[in-house]
């Protein structure tokens, strides 16, 4: 199989933030997972979990979306703040927890844990069980810097610099738990909380600096999904300033139909069902790009400056990620192994999301600890770094990045590659359960190989647990002599590869 590269006709840049993350109070992501607690026996960081930290400050994730999700629709932010022992105990009973919340990560735990692995806060306001009042405030606590008795509240809790949140979520999937609005019900309410969001401005002429986000449609459901951002975008269009940054689309690859698949016991079928469905998300951003642009169309030119601007909606993913059937009953709840079927489809969804970089500006994997599609998994005191994690770590050089777009027929084969600073990242995902596959790269500049990395197990089955925690990971690839402008290189069966290349 033959692959040319096209440098001439890059496009878009690939933001960073499409490698973003999500952390949640469900199982055992946050409580346990991320914070174990300042007295903990687990060597920890004023309470978060050292290995986490060190393995996501390697990883650079550009932001994380805290704290839900559905767990948003029932969190008041001042249960976690002040003194951690006067803090109120709650019931949390999202998605299957059933756990006592003793609410000691909160919100300046939240902005220390992002602090230290370089990751940029998306706050998800309470619509549900909060109000307008309710998010001011806690907008007013983490960003003013002025000394009113917010600001001042948070200095006395040891933060004297605003943490500048820029990122809001209005809402988490109020089509569904997060209110079952209709899309007219929803603009409404999307509007209260909007327009009420305190700027921050320190001049009338300064650019708001809240980047606002609302609920998408349910990604999983297509006539739904048209349905509701056509009539959202709609009913907003009513509104002199519809007062919107981003529409947040969440899409599940659900694997819940099969009973005998699990995430570490599938057959070649389940292999290639559940690769193939990790596709639709393709589809729905496609089809979601052109209704957004539609939508603009109708929406009021904004009368002066000082409004809003209004000439682009983006689109932004914020929970995406496989979901097996076997999570829903899982204690700790929503617990799943990770084995190379995730990775593949992990690295799959990279690519959809980085080649629609002109329309989706974020997204966050849905979870980064022990929830879901994860790159960690927590173990008593060890820390398990999932075959995700090397997934994101061996994307990383696409970031930043602009599209090379790629002219190949290559069955099995999933080919996305980018440049950036005279780099050419190139990820092949060899989807093949069983046999390797040999590809030739074909260059119009003359390279040279930097590095080349391969993702692979000895059984499609194998993952990673406190006995064998590198049983899945990435490693070098034996790579053939460059002939001219042409590199050969053999994929193993289901693996993902990750080559870079220096112009030279
Ligand atoms: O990620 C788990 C849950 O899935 C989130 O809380 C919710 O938004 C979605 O339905």
């Amino acid at each position: 199989m033959k692959i040319h590269l096209d440098s001439k006709n890059t496009y878009g840049t690939i933001n960073p933030k499409l490698h973003g993350q999500f952390i949640e109070f469900l199982g055992s992501c946050i409580d346990d997972g991320i914070w174990v607690g300042k007295d903990s026996t687990i060597p920890n960081i004023r309470g978060l979990r050292q290995d986490v930290v060190e393995a996501l400050k390697a990883l650079e994730p550009p932001i994380v979306r805290w704290p839900g999700g559905c767990y948003a629709d029932t969190y008041h932010w001042r249960d976690g703040i002040g003194d951690p022992t006067k803090r109120p105990v709650t019931f949390n009973e999202n998605f299957g927890t059933y756990e006592l919340d003793q609410h000691q990560f909160g919100t300046d735990e939240f902005m220390d844990f992002c602090n230290l692995i370089g990751a940029e806060p998306w706050l998800n306001v309470n619509l549900l069980s909060g109000s307008v009042q309710e998010m001011k405030d806690w907008l007013e606590y983490c960003n003013r810097k002025q000394p009113t008795s917010l600001a001042k509240l948070r200095q006395a809790n040891g933060h004297t610099e605003p943490y500048n949140v820029k990122y809001v979520g209005i809402g988490n999937e109020v089509w569904g738990g997060g209110g079952f609005m209709t899309p007219q019900q929803y603009a409404m309410t999307y509007r209260k909380y909007a327009t009420a969001m305190p700027t921050f401005k320190t001049s009338l002429f300064d650019q708001e600096n809240a980047y606002k986000i609302a609920s998408g449609p349910d990604g999983n459901k297509p006539k739904e999904r048209v349905r509701w951002t056509r009539e959202f975008l709609a009913a907003l269009a009513n509104y002199r300033q519809p007062d919107i940054d981003a529409i947040d689309l969440h899409f599940y690859n659900w694997n819940i139909d099969h009973e005998n698949d699990t995430p570490t016991d599938f057959t070649p079928n389940d292999w290639t069902r559940v690769i193939q469905d990790a596709h639709e998300l393709d589809d729905v951003i496609s089809e979601q790009e052109s209704l957004i642009t539609k939508g603009l169309a109708n929406m009021p030119i904004p009368e002066s400056t000082m409004d809003h601007r209004l000439d682009h909606i983006d689109l932004v993913v914020g929970e995406w990620g496989n979901w097996h059937r076997p999570a829903f009953t899982a204690r700790p709840a929503l617990h799943q192994q990770v084995t190379m079927r995730d990775a593949l489809t992990t690295a799959i969804s990279l690519n959809i999301l980085q080649k629609h970089c002109d329309s989706v500006a974020m997204a966050c994997v849905a979870q980064t600890v022990n929830v879901l599609n994860s790159l960690l998994l927590t173990d008593g005191d060890k820390t398990i770094l999932t075959p995700n994690y090397d997934v994101f770590m061996m994307y990383k050089g696409h970031r930043g990045g602009h599209v090379l777009p790629l002219d190949a027929e290559t069955p099995d084969v999933e080919t996305f590659a980018s440049v950036k600073n005279n780099t050419i990242t190139v990820s092949l995902s060899n989807t093949a359960i069983r046999e390797p596959k040999t590809i030739t790269l074909i260059f119009d500049h003359n390279v040279q190989l930097s590095t080349a990395e391969t993702l692979n197990a000895t059984h499609v089955t194998d993952y990673n647990d406190a006995a064998h925690p590198n049983a899945v990971r990435r490693h070098p690839l034996a790579m053939a002599q460059m002939t001219g402008r042409q590199q050969t290189v053999t994929l193993p069966a289901a693996s993902v590869t990750t080559l870079q290349f220096k112009l030279v």
